[in-house]
This record gives structure tokens, C-alpha cells and sequence, in this order.
């Protein structure tokens, strides 16, 4: 901390250049991450979040404003799931959040009327890591469903799975990693005819799949409309293109979010009681959640889903032209992710040679993949990217040896290595690294320990991308293993 303050004109332009480093997203480079309109929306929702930036949602009691904020927001989104008049919900920090509450209700849900004391949750494999997360936190044990053929979760498969200690079943619409929808129909039949609860995963689909629908696009039913499915998360944080920190959670009735909240009677700073995860709730970011919402109306958000699509259909189209390149399952958007079929064409080395020509994409495993979160201001640079990509398989099929090296290569072995605990531990300790004291590099791509202590056999102050430690570990380990 600095003995003395300095001016505040000074501190926003150190902040501004603090970004130097950061994915280029103005420019449509970054592919995951960030939803990002324009300079004048994002100055629009700065200033409905700074209007709000000191309130506290937390006592619903005390802030009027961000109460009718949230019922506003709340019945907005209820309507737009289709549900009748008793789904009720809540505003969350964001999709993790709204996760981890859909698995601490059903738990305790579960207790209440089955006295389950041993819950169990089925999974996709392709469900949010936010739901291991809520397994962890929660004690709810995840059981995995397989996929069938098109990416979808496996739903005789999932049948197979549900037992006594069932509290809750998952879908996805869609799953983050390839952008299919689950059969959520079938989901909710088997929900109703076990009598277990059905939760939908609409953190990213869900404030684009609706006006997708709206502006023509045929969607599998996904939403209240299915009979079974007892609620819904939702981020507005995403295609709502709200500030950050704000997502939703809805239940159809209010007998389910009863089991989320949280009420203390006997603490001595007064009778408590919450509705979500947090205590002090952000009142900016509901307040430019809210103000986002009134800004687009559904014609806006409409428009905006199309130009989504556009891009999106231009992107699926182009890929699928490039050979070997093949874009898994059949997703509908707003999200896919391709492979190669060729084994000769390395598809972490084409990413490789992706992030040389600027672009920021996310790799996949399971199988190796990479992955593209397609927004309206990709609508500006698709043409370029595949062209690109085009260009980058070119150089992986002329130089298969780039499979061998950088980032592919460490990509390619951490997604084989086979002792997959060994990895998390190695992943553990040196994530750990980078909050220890006076670690100040937060970049995981390159990490700096010069600081720091080193570990087994790294060289102290050496500049190794945290993978590439996880590499060399495993090789260590293996040759002393012989
Ligand atoms: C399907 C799904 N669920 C949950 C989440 C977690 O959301 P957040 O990153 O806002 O916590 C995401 C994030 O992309 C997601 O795609």
C-alpha cells in the first residue's frame, strides 16, 4: 500500500495501462470470456452501475430499489422461460453461483422430503465444471452420463443412473464446450417419472436461445415449456450483455427456492436471513443487469441473436470447409468446437499457430478440440479468422514437427496423461503458487516464480507456462519410475 495517495487521474490511467497484456476483445480477437457490444454500451451499463455501486442487495428490506430491480428482472426472465405465473427466483453474482444454489436446494430438498442422506446428482460429462465445483462444496456426489453420438447426454444412460439416492438431474442448453442442447424433453420425463427434479444449465443459452427462437431458429424445447424441468439458471452476464456479476436462478415453485435460502435465528448481529450465496450482494451490477434489459427490449435482443447467428452460421459453414477440420456434434449456437480428423494435422498446433495471428481461442480435450463463444462483434471478423485458420492448418500440414513443440505439445500431453490425479495435484500445487506471497504474476500461460519457492527439480526464478511444469513433473515421474 502506498504511504500517500496519489490523484485520481494518475491511478485510471495506471489502470488503463495495466491492460496492455489482457485478450484483445474491442477488436473481436478473444473468443471466450468476455461479451463485449461497444464502447457506447459499456459506458451505458458504467453508468447505470455507478448508480448503484454503494447499494447492497442484501436486506431485501433496506434497498427498495434493488428489490423491485430483481422482482423486474426475475418475472422478466420467468416470462421468458415460459413458465405460469408461480416460477420465482433470485439475482446471483453469476453462473457459478446460480449452479452451486441449484445443488445446495436439491440436496437439501432431497433431505427434506426423501431423506436422502447419501445425494447423488446426474451429470453430462460436458456439464459445467461449475457443477463439480457445487459437488465439491456440497458433498452431492456426481454421477456421469455418457454422450450419445450428436454430443447430447446419453438419456437411456441417464435412466440407468437414477437410483434412491437421486436429488437432481442436469441438462445443458447448451453445454459450454460444444454448444449442443441436451434432450431436455426427455430429461424432464424421466424427472417426472422418478420424481426427481430436472435442472436446466442455461447459464450461457440462456438470454440468446429465446430471441434466437424469435427470429425463426428451430430449437429443441429446452425451457418451462417441458413439463419436468423444475428450474433454470441464466446469466445476464453473457448474451444479456450486462456487467459482470450477474446471473439468475428461477425454480417453478417457490416450495423449491425455499430449500435454497438460508435463515439464522440466534446470531447476536440480529435474525439473518439470505436468499443466495452471497451476504453483501452487488447493487451495481443488478442496477446495469436491469438497465441493460430496458435498453434491448426483446426487438434488441432479437437483433442482436441474429447478428449472433449470422456469424455463427458463417463460422460452422466455413470450418466444416476447411479439410480435415470438423465441427463436433450439430451445435445450433450461439457456441461450437472443432477438431481434425487427421491425426497428421496437429488441432492444438493449429491453435497454436491461431494465437500467432492474434486470435485468443480456447483449447478443448476429450476429445482435443478448440472452441469458439460466438458474439454479434464477431459478426466484424469472421471472414478473417477463417481465412486464418485456413492458412494455420496449411502451416501444421507442411510442418507436422509443430505438433511436437510450444504449446501443442504440452497441450497434447496433459490431455494424455493417464493418471489424471496426478494432474490435478500438479495443477493444485502450483496454482497454488501463483496467491502465495509476492507472487505477482497472475498470467497461467507464463508463470513467475522468481518469487516464489521453487518445487521439485523447476528452476528457481525460471519463466515455464504453469502446463509445461505439469509436463516436465509427469516426465520426471515417469523415467524414475522407469
Ligand atoms: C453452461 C454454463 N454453466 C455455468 C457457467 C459458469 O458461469 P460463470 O462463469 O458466470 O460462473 C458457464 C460459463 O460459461 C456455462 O457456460
Amino acid at each position: 500500500m502506498p504511504l500517500k495517495g496519489s490523484c485520481e487521474e494518475d491511478i485510471l490511467a495506471d489502470l488503463a495501462s495495466l491492460r496492455g497484456k489482457d485478450p484483445d476483445y474491442r477488436r473481436g480477437r478473444t473468443w471466450s470470456l468476455v461479451y463485449y457490444l461497444d464502447d457506447a454500451h459499456e459506458r451505458f451499463i458504467n453508468r447505470a452501475y455507478a448508480l448503484y455501486s454503494s447499494a447492497n442487495g442484501l436486506n431485501p428490506a433496506a434497498f427498495r430499489s434493488l428489490k423491485k430491480i430483481e422482482s423486474d428482472i426475475i418475472s422478466m426472465v420467468a416470462e421468458l422461460f415460459h413458465g405460469d405465473g408461480q416460477v420465482c427466483g433470485v439475482l446471483t453474482s453469476g453462473g457459478t453461483e446460480s449452479c452451486l444454489l441449484a445443488v445446495k436446494t436439491y440436496r437439501d430438498y432431497g433431505r427434506a422430503r426423501r431423506g436422502i442422506r447419501k445425494p447423488e446428482m446426474i451429470l453430462p460429462v460436458t456439464a459445467h465444471v461449475a457443477w463439480l465445483k457445487g459437488a465439491e462444496y456440497f458433498g452431492v456426489k456426481p454421477v456421469f452420463a455418457p454422450l450419445d453420438e450428436y454430443f447430447r447426454v446419453d438419456t437411456q444412460a441417464v435412466a440407468k443412473k437414477i437410483g434412491r439416492n437421486t436429488v437432481m438431474i442436469l441438462g445443458s442448453a447448451p453445454e459450454y464446450p460444444h454448444g449442443i442442447i441436451d434432450p431436455i424433453a426427455e430429461l424432464g420425463r424421466l424427472g417426472k417419472d422418478h420424481g426427481v427434479p430436472v435442472h436446466v444449465d442455461a447459464c450461457v443459452g440462456g438470454f440468446i436461445l429465446p430471441f434466437m427462437e424469435k427470429a425463426g431458429r428451430r430449437l429443441p424445447p429446452w425451457d418451462y415449456r417441458v413439463p419436468g424441468v423444475t428450474s433454470i439458471s441464466a446469466d445476464l452476464h453473457k448474451y444479456g450483455f450486462a456487467a459482470k456479476g450477474a446471473s439468475t436462478i428461477t425454480y417453478r415453485r417457490l416450495e423449491l427456492l425455499k430449500h435454497q435460502m438460508f435463515v439464522h435465528q440466534d446470531w447476536p448481529g440480529g435474525v439473518f436471513a439470505s436468499a443466495a450465496l452471497l451476504g453483501t450482494r452487488p447493487g451495481g451490477a443488478y442496477a446495469a443487469a436491469w438497465a441493460a434489459i430496458q435498453k434491448f427490449g426483446e426487438q434488441g435482443y432479437v437483433r442482436l441473436a441474429q447478428e449472433t447467428l449470422a456469424a455463427f452460421d458463417a463460422l460452422k459453414t466455413g470450418i466444416a470447409a476447411i479439410a480435415p477440420l470438423e465441427v463436433i456434434g450439430d451445435p445450433c449456437g450461439p457456441l461450437l468446437s472443432y477438431r481434425s480428423a487427421d491425426p497428421a494435422v496437429n488441432i492444438f498446433a493449429v491453435g497454436d499457430q491461431m494465437e500467432k495471428r492474434g486470435w485468443h481461442i480456447d483449447r478443448l480435450q476429450m476429445p482435443d478440440a478448440l472452441h469458439a463463444m460466438v458474439t454479434p462483434i464477431h459478426g466484424t471478423v469472421w471472414a478473417e479468422y477463417l481465412d486464418d485458420l485456413a492458412a494455420s492448418v496449411e502451416t501444421v500440414r507442411t510442418h507436422p514437427e509443430l505438433a511436437e513443440s510450444g504449446s501443442a505439445a504440452t497441450y497434447a500431453m496433459i490431455a494424455h496423461v493417464p493418471m489424471r490425479r496426478m494432474v490435478k495435484k500438479q495443477v493444485l500445487e502450483l496454482f497454488a503458487q501463483l496467491y502465495a506471497p509476492g507472487a505477482t504474476d497472475i498470467d497461467l500461460g507464463d508463470v513467475h516464480l522468481a518469487d516464489g519457492p521453487a518445487a521439485d527439480g523447476d528452476e528457481p526464478g525460471s519463466r515455464l507456462s504453469l502446463l509445461e511444469r505439469i509436463v516436465r513433473r509427469y516426465v520426471r515421474f515417469k523415467a524414475r519410475r522407469g
